[in-house]
């Protein structure tokens, strides 16, 4: 075992990863990468001959990994420590967010496409088990044989999922296509509620991966088509993305802007410095995305939960993680200030002059923009639910979902109105 990994995009070494002190890593850009794609692996790492310090490398690698719960899990279970960024990304590297498949640099990677290994009888035993006792199961920790990691504190699989099959890969040449996250013992019919949320969003005009209910063995799960995978002569190419913590070089514990994390006015300027060749469109779409996150009621958007695509320059990637939390008895205080307050409750007429401020547009273009939102939402919200339940079954989520909306939007409309 060496203390060295191989960084891989697009089957070509992009730099090396050396373990340091407590875990940490530093990376370095390989000298043919630099001359021959100069290409970034993020905004936060810009191509350069020189090691990065440990700080700001272990920031955008840590940032791939699994958190809280299930990260305990794995490292309990792998026997290495919890902070230990270099031995996660060592047994989880090969599939990540993104174009990037890390492996140990003693081992040759393998490249052959395809090879998947069926796990839809194993993942059925897991989830009877996480019914039974949804403390101790988590789906990641469960499978053993997946090398694989994908961010956020939400139980979720990455997988492969042809027909109604699921896959794991078995080598850095196949990659996954879906995300599955199962149910969630603390949070009512979350599954139906991400799903219905991100359902109203494409309906809503926004460009966003499919995903929908998958019913195995019995169980609920919600599935999302990967964004960052393309299919390109019956191979799975990764595209590249990062989030918007890795791309101003947060390390994920500052993931909230309550804990030092980025807020508004830093979200746009991340914006305007590296997405605005189309003027200020995607500075508007970001706008538009947090009035819909405002109205359904989706106060964990953090820094994570919004990414860039690199593909041929810079793009703003579609929506994703699409929850209402306000239909959940949490303190429920938003990821980031709107104008100087976390909370809802505290939200006044003055606080969207504030948030104008900060992304920087006249408050007539945010009145404008709430107006079509709250019509293009209120437009689609019964139909949605009606079509929930035709296909899934009545649910009490739904009516909760309903009444937050309805709710948001009435708000908004007497503030704007
Ligand atoms: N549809 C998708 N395609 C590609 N990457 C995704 C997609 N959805 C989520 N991701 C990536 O996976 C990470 C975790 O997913 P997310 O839905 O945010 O989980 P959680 O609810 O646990 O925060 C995201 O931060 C993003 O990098
Ligand atoms: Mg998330």
């Amino acid at each position: 075992m060496t203390d060295r990994l191989q960084v891989i995009w697009n089957k070509r070494l992009v730099g090396t990863l050396d373990r340091h002190k407590k875990g940490r890593v530093v990376f370095q850009y390989s000298q043919d990468w630099i001359r021959n794609e100069s290409a970034p692996v993020s905004l936060s790492l810009p191509c350069r001959k020189e090691k990065f310090a440990p700080a700001i490398s272990t920031a955008f690698f840590e940032n791939l990994l699994p958190e809280s719960n299930t990260r305990t899990v794995l490292a309990f279970r792998h026997r290495f420590d919890k902070k230990d960024t270099y031995s996660f990304l060592e047994n989880f590297g090969e599939d990540c967010a993104g174009a990037l498949s890390i492996i140990p640099e003693d081992q040759d990677p393998d490249f052959t496409p395809g090879q998947y290994e069926n796990i839809t009888q194993a993942l059925i035993e897991t989830l009877d088990k996480m019914q039974v006792d949804p403390e101790k199961y988590k789906l990641y920790p469960e499978m053993k044989q997946a090398k694989l990691s994908l961010a956020g504190a939400q139980d979720k699989l990455p997988v492969y999922i042809k027909g109604t099959e699921v896959y794991l890969p078995k080598n850095s040449g196949s990659a996954t296509t879906h995300i599955i996250k199962p149910i969630n013992a603390g949070f009512n019919d979350i599954p139906r509620n991400e799903a219905f949320c991100m359902e109203l969003a494409q309906r809503s005009g926004f460009s966003i991966p499919n995903s929908k209910i998958m019913k195995i063995g019995g169980h609920e799960l919600f599935v999302v088509d990967r964004y960052d995978r393309q299919k390109l002569n019956k191979e799975i190419v990764r595209i590249h993305q990062e989030d918007f913590c890795q791309a101003m070089g947060y390390p994920a514990e500052r993931k909230y802007q309550e804990t030092g994390g980025p807020g508004f006015a830093q979200c746009r300027e991340l914006i305007d410095e590296y997405l605005s060749n189309e003027g200020a469109t995607n500075r508007l779409l970001f706008i538009s995305m947090l009035v819909f996150n405002y109205i359904i009621g989706n106060h964990d958007a953090h820094g994570k939960n919004f990414s860039i695509l690199h593909n041929n320059g810079f793009e703003l990637a579609p929506f994703y993680d699409l929850v209402s939390t306000q239909v959940y008895p949490l303190d429920n205080k938003f990821a980031m200030a709107i104008g100087r307050t976390f909370r809802l409750d505290r939200i006044r007429n003055h606080s969207f002059e504030v948030f104008a401020k900060d992304m920087n547009v006249r408050h007539n273009l945010l009145i404008s923009l709430v107006d079509k939102m709250c019509r293009a939402m209120e437009k689609e919200l019964n139909c949605l639910i009606m079509e929930h339940e035709k296909n899934y079954g009545k649910a009490k989520i739904y009516e909760d979902l309903n009444k937050v909306i309805q709710s948001n939007i009435t708000q908004l409309q007497s503030f704007f109105g």
